[in-house]
This record gives structure tokens, C-alpha cells and sequence, in this order.
């Protein structure tokens, strides 16, 4: 995909990352679901659970549950088909979790009436470094890691994964158009990098193939999130032909 859409739908996914459901739900309401899309993580997810996904869909956004499973396959399968059944846009496991787990995931939907969600990976989270990898037994470094981790997510019939920008060309090589590579650690030109490290701009990560882009603070911390999301999209028109 990279430089084309992944298909018709906005190319940004804006991370809501707030503690409470309400704030989310205020967020949303500035927001447009012709210009992004949504993800809800972990934290909002733990505290106020499956009904603020439901009101986001039922608000016509597509959302991506980033729940990142990693269990033994029966109950990561039961994951994913109760994540299917709050109508989201896109999900994930873990890569690591393995063959059978990956496989479980992927059929898991497979039975689904409607259309299915996007089932994407993770192969090593970022935030890891070499030593630590090392650490946890995986001695070939974090690139090798992360291309085995993909090519199991493909080859298990996975949709894509998420990986940073700068791994995406690495994954155009190996494994062409088809998976779907969805990248945060985005910042336009001139926005505070708060806590990420290694940022690409949204029409760099674009040229290097991404499909998606996880905004975070650049959108919601923004004075006014609708044009800060019209200024991400006119940098990714300089990369889309
Ligand atoms: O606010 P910001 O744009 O940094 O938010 C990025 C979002 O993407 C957050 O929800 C963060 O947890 C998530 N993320 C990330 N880096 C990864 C994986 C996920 O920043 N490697």
C-alpha cells in the first residue's frame, strides 16, 4: 500500500488517551469521522470498559481497540470475538504470542457474520531496546526480531502490523503492498515531541509506507483538533500520488 490509500477511509488514527470515558466522548465530539479515525488503549479501556467503544461506533467513528493480546490461544480467540462484537474497526495481539495463538486470532473472526476487523500484530513494542531484548532471551537484535515477527503475522494470515515508520521500508522490501502497516511516533513539522523519541512527520511516515498514522497530543492537545488534522492531511498530500 504505502504511498497509496489503504482504502477509502481517513489515513489518521487519533489515540484517545484519556483516563475517563467522558473525556474521550468530549474529544470525539470535536472531532469528524470523515477526517480520522479513533483508537482507544488500555487505560480507558480498564476504566470504564466496552461502552465508550460502543458510543464511539455508534458516532460512525471506526475504531481501533488497541488491546494487544498476548494469552493462550482459546482466550486470546474469546478476545478477539468479543472485541468484533463491539463493531470495531481494527484490533491486536501480540506477534510473540505464536503460531497457534496468531492462528486463533485470525480464525476467530473468520466465523463472524458482517465484515470482519482488521487483525493486526505487534512485533516488538518500541519502546524496547537491544538490551533489553536481549534480556528476554531475543539475541538477533530488534530489526531481525521484528521482520521474523511479521513474516509469522503474515504467514498466520494477519492483516499487517504496527511497527514505527522507520522499520516500515524494511517491510515494503521483504513483504510488498499487502500488509497493512499501521506507525505512530508521528509529530508535523514544529509540534512537541513530549515523550516520543526517533519522530517522523506524517508525509515522511507516508513515503516510507505506512497506511495509518497514530496521532496522539498533536490532535487532542491541539487548540483546535479539526485543523490540526486538516494541516496533517495536507502534509500527507504531498506524499499520496
Ligand atoms: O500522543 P502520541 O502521538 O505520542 O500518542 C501515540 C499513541 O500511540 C499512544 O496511544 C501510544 O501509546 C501509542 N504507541 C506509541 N508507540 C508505539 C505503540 C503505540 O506511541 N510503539
Amino acid at each position: 500500500m504505502g504511498v497509496l490509500a489503504a482504502d477509502a477511509g481517513p489515513r489518521v488514527i487519533v489515540a484517545l488517551d484519556y483516563p475517563r470515558a467522558a473525556q474521550a466522548v468530549a474529544m470525539a465530539e470535536r472531532l469528524d469521522p470523515r477526517r480520522c479515525r479513533l483508537k482507544i488503549g488500555k487505560e480507558l479501556f480498564t476504566a470504564d470498559g466496552p461502552e465508550v467503544v460502543r458510543t464511539l461506533v455508534a458516532r460512525g467513528f471506526d475504531v481501533f481497540l488497541d488491546l494487544k493480546f498476548h494469552d493462550i490461544p482459546n482466550t486470546v480467540a474469546g478476545a478477539v470475538r468479543a472485541a468484533a462484537g463491539l463493531g470495531v474497526w481494527m484490533l491486536n495481539v501480540h506477534a510473540s504470542g505464536g503460531r497457534r495463538m496468531l492462528g486463533a486470532a485470525r480464525e476467530a473472526l473468520a466465523g463472524l457474520p458482517g465484515r470482519s476487523p482488521l487483525l493486526i500484530a505487534v512485533t516488538v513494542l518500541t519502546s524496547m531496546e537491544e538490551a533489553e531484548l536481549r534480556e528476554t532471551g531475543v539475541t538477533g537484535g530488534v530489526d531481525e526480531q521484528v521482520l521474523r515477527l511479521a513474516a509469522l503475522t503474515l504467514d498466520c494470515g494477519l492483516d499487517g502490523v504496527v511497527c514505527s515508520a522507520r522499520e516500515a521500508p524494511a517491510l515494503r522490501v521483504r513483504f510488498g503492498a499487502r500488509p497493512v502497516l499501521v506507525t505512530p511516533g508521528i509529530r508535523p513539522a514544529g509540534s512537541a515531541p513530549g515523550d516520543q523519541r526517533r519522530t517522523l512527520t506524517p508525509s515522511q511516515a507516508i513515503a516510507a509506507g505506512a497506511d495509518h498514522l497514530v496521532v496522539g497530543r498533536p490532535v487532542t492537545g491541539a487548540a483546535d483538533p479539526l485543523a490540526a488534522l486538516a494541516a496533517i492531511a495536507a502534509d500527507i498530500s504531498h506524499s499520496i500520488r
